[in-house]
């Protein structure tokens, strides 16, 4: 009997089989590091190294001004700044359920300067009258906090957005025209920043702007790409991208900024146990279940960033649990990838000068 033989041959053009091996890589570099080092158990090894007087710094007299205050991370950053005195200003998107976040802080700190402020961060309009407001108070900003936010949010499907059949995994766009995360992530963090700008400087050399950015962004270099136009669409890797522009926006403005004594950090809270992570991330979260950081947790960076003397700092650093950590894993291939960040710069300046002249 003749046996027989069968002979299969796959031609994959080698950039592209190179491309997925690195996003291999990335994925699993990421998904080990983080295991190791963004859950709870990373927090309480990395914790035996904190100095508890490095907290016990007080912020009377100083302005600072919280985005996404109302929930998770943000809440408890807003709520340990009012604990050191802070006069804090919360920015939400909804004014019930940031009057609750509100009231609750004012009653867990005993703190009366707490002021309220309601903003979309998706919409460049809001944030323009935002800012106009606030301008208007002529408070110099002593510390910034932005927590541009929606990690994917399948039950909610913002008000402006006009198809209420569109879940989480589709690309939705804003009123406005762009890209939900990146409205919210990228342009808006963009935009509130650089209008805030002047009353940062009228609290120059002590003003700090604090980026919450994720690790997330370790599997992803910066593209240009910046509302996902190219290819099939994916919430997570957008996001992944997203928080890669913010860390690299960071290190851009502290390089405009440095002889202005305005301070830009970027950090990374971990993996913590918020409604966000609850909601748009449930397998995440269900899998880590017991694992994850507490909101205190997540915020303690952030809050440690905001007290400590700058001389203590990096200007531009990117900041994991009280210390300057890597911007990009070992043979990521991400590193070069921030040489694109001035024409990003370029891209969100004319995005904000062509909605002034749309109006
Ligand atoms: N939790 C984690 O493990 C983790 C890990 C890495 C990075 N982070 C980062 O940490 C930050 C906070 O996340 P979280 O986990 O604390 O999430 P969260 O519990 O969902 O809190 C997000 C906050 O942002 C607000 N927000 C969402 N979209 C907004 C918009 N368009 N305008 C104004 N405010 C808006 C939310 O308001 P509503 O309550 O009205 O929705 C909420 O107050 C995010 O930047 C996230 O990327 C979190």
């Amino acid at each position: 009997m003749k046996s027989a033989t069968l002979h299969f041959e796959f031609h994959i053009p080698i950039t592209a089989l190179a491309m997925f091996l690195l996003k291999t890589w990335r994925a699993s570099a990421f998904g080990v590091y983080g295991y190791l080092n963004f859950t709870r158990n990373g927090f309480l090894e990395n914790s035996k190294k904190f100095k508890p007087e490095d907290m016990e710094i007080r912020l009377d007299g100083k302005n600072c001004v919280v985005t996404g205050a109302n929930s998770g991370i943000g809440f408890a950053t807003a709520e340990g700044l009012a604990s050191r005195g802070a006069t804090v200003y919360m920015v939400c998107r909804n004014m019930e359920r940031g009057e609750t976040a509100l009231s609750k802080i004012q009653s867990s700190t005993g703190n009366p300067n707490l002021h309220l402020e309601v903003c979309d961060i998706s919409s460049i309009s809001e944030i323009k009258s935002f800012a106009s407001r606030f301008s208007s108070k002529d408070v110099p900003v002593h510390v910034l906090v932005s927590f541009p936010v929606p990690i994917y949010n399948e039950n909610e499907i913002p008000s402006f957005v006009n198809n209420a059949g569109l879940m989480e995994h589709k690309r939705v766009t804003t009123s406005e025209g762009f890209e939900l995360n990146f409205a919210v992530n990228v342009l808006g963090t963009y935009a509130i920043t650089e209008l805030m700008l002047p009353l940062l400087e009228k609290a120059s050399l002590d003003a700090r702007v604090i980026m919450v950015s994720s690790g997330g962004m370790y599997s992803s270099p910066l593209t240009s790409d910046l509302q996902f136009s190219n290819g099939k669409f994916d919430g997570v890797e957008q996001y992944a991208r997203n928080k890669r522009v913010q860390v690299a926006q960071t290190e851009k403005w502290a390089e405009m900024y440095k002889n202005k004594g305005i301070d830009f950090y970027s950090m990374h809270p971990g993996w913590a146990e918020t409604p966000g992570v609850a909601t748009s991330l449930p397998d995440f979260n269900k899998w880590l279940s017991g694992k994850l950081r507490t909101s205190g947790e997540g915020a303690d960076t952030v809050i440690w960033l905001a007290l400590q003397p700058k001389e203590k700092l990096v200007s531009g650093g990117f900041y994991f649990d009280r210390a300057e950590a890597p911007k990009h894993l070992n043979f990521a291939g991400t590193s070069q990838s921030h040489g694109k960040i001035d024409s990003i710069f370029d891209t969100l300046r004319s995005m904000l000068v062509s909605h002034d002249s749309k109006k």
